[in-house]
C-alpha cells in the first residue's frame, strides 16, 4: 500500500485499487489530489497492472473539482491556475488512454468532475443508491475541461444529456445505468462483491490482449469499415506477435482437445 495525502493506492494480484481519501471533502479533486494522481499512474504503469479500480472512501465518489482550492484561491494566481490544469487534465488524459482496464466503482456522490471521470473509465459500476449531477449550472457554469465531453459520449439521447445538464437535477446511480453513463447498477452492499467479480474476471485474461481490445474499440470509432477491417488485420497480428501466438498454439491447441468452451470460459482458467 503506496500512502500519499489524498489517495489511497494497493497494488496486488494484477490490480491497482485507487481510493480517493478526502471523505470529509467528499473526495473533491484538490492540486494536490491531482498532483499524486500523476504519480499513482506513474506507479500502476511500471507495475503492469492489468486492472485500476478507483473509488472514494466514505459516502462519496468525488464531489466533483475543489471548487475552492482549484477555482476561487488560484482565480487571480493565472501560474498557480496553469499547474493544476496541467496535472489535472493530464491524468484525465492519460487515464482515458492507459492500456489497463479501468473501472469506476460509484459508491456515492459523483459531481461535475467527478462524471468527467466516471465518463472516462471503461466500466462503471454504481450503486442503485449513489448520487449523480452536473451541478455547473448550479454555480453559473457549464461543464467544462472534458465534463461536457463525457456527459455527451456517455448518455446517447440528446434530450436527456441536456436536461440533466441545463437543470442541474440529480440523479441515482439505477437511472444512470438507465441513461448508458454506468455500466450496470447494484445495491450498494452489493457493489463490493459485484466489483470484486468483475475484476476477477479481467485479471484472468491476458494483460496485451486487454489493452490492444480497448485500442482497437477507440480507433476504429473514426474509420470506414473498410480501412477498419484492414487496420483490425494489422493490429490482429501485432497481438499475435506480441503473445508468441498464444491464442493459437495454446488456446486453440486447448480448444481442439476440448479442454474448454470459449462460448462460456476462458483458456487461462
Ligand atoms: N469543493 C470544495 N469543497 C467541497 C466540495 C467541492 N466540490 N464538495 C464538498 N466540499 C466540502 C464542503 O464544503 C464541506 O466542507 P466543510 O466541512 O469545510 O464545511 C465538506 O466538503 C462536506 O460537505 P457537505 O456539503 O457538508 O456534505 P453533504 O454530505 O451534506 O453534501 C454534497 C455533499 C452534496 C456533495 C455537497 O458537499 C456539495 O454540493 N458539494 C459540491 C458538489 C459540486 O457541485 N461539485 C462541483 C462540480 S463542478 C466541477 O467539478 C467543475
Amino acid at each position: 500500500m503506496s500512502t500519499y495525502q489524498t489517495v489511497l493506492l494497493d497494488i496486488r494480484d494484477n490490480a491497482a485499487y485507487v481510493t480517493f481519501n478526502r471523505p470529509e471533502k467528499r473526495n473533491c479533486m484538490s492540486p494536490t489530489l491531482h498532483a499524486e494522481m500523476c504519480k499513482v499512474l506513474d506507479e500502476i504503469e511500471k507495475a503492469r497492472c492489468k486492472v485500476i479500480v478507483l473509488t472514494g472512501a466514505g459516502d462519496a465518489f468525488c464531489a466533483g473539482m475543489d471548487l475552492e482550492q482549484c477555482f476561487l484561491e488560484p482565480f487571480d494566481k493565472p501560474e498557480l491556475m496553469a499547474e493544476i490544469n496541467t496535472n489535472a487534465f493530464g491524468w484525465f488524459t492519460r487515464i482515458k488512454k492507459i492500456s489497463a482496464v479501468t473501472i469506476g466503482k460509484v459508491n456515492g456522490w459523483c459531481f461535475g468532475g467527478g462524471m468527467a471521470l466516471a465518463g472516462v473509465l471503461d466500466i462503471v459500476i454504481a450503486a442503485d443508491e449513489s448520487t449523480w449531477g452536473l451541478s455547473e449550472i448550479n454555480f453559473g457554469i457549464f461543464p467544462g475541461g472534458g465534463t461536457t465531453w463525457a456527459y455527451a459520449n456517455n448518455m446517447p439521447s440528446r434530450k436527456k444529456a441536456l436536461y440533466y445538464a441545463l437543470t442541474g437535477e440529480t440523479f441515482t446511480g439505477k437511472r444512470a445505468h438507465d441513461l448508458g453513463y454506468a455500466t450496470k447498477s447494484v445495491p450498494l452492499a452489493q457493489l463490493d462483491a459485484e466489483t470484486d467479480r468483475v475484476v476477477k474476471m479481467l485479471t484472468r485474461l491476458g494483460r496485451v490482449v486487454l489493452g490492444k481490445t480497448k485500442e482497437v474499440y477507440e480507433k476504429v470509432l473514426d474509420m470506414d469499415f473498410e480501412v477498419a477491417i484492414d487496420y483490425e488485420m494489422a493490429k490482429m497480428w501485432e497481438l499475435s506477435r506480441e503473445t508468441n501466438d498464444d491464442w493459437v498454439r495454446t488456446a486453440l491447441v486447448s480448444f481442439k482437445k476440448r479442454e474448454f468452451k470459449p462460448g462460456l470460459q476462458s483458456y487461462e482458467l
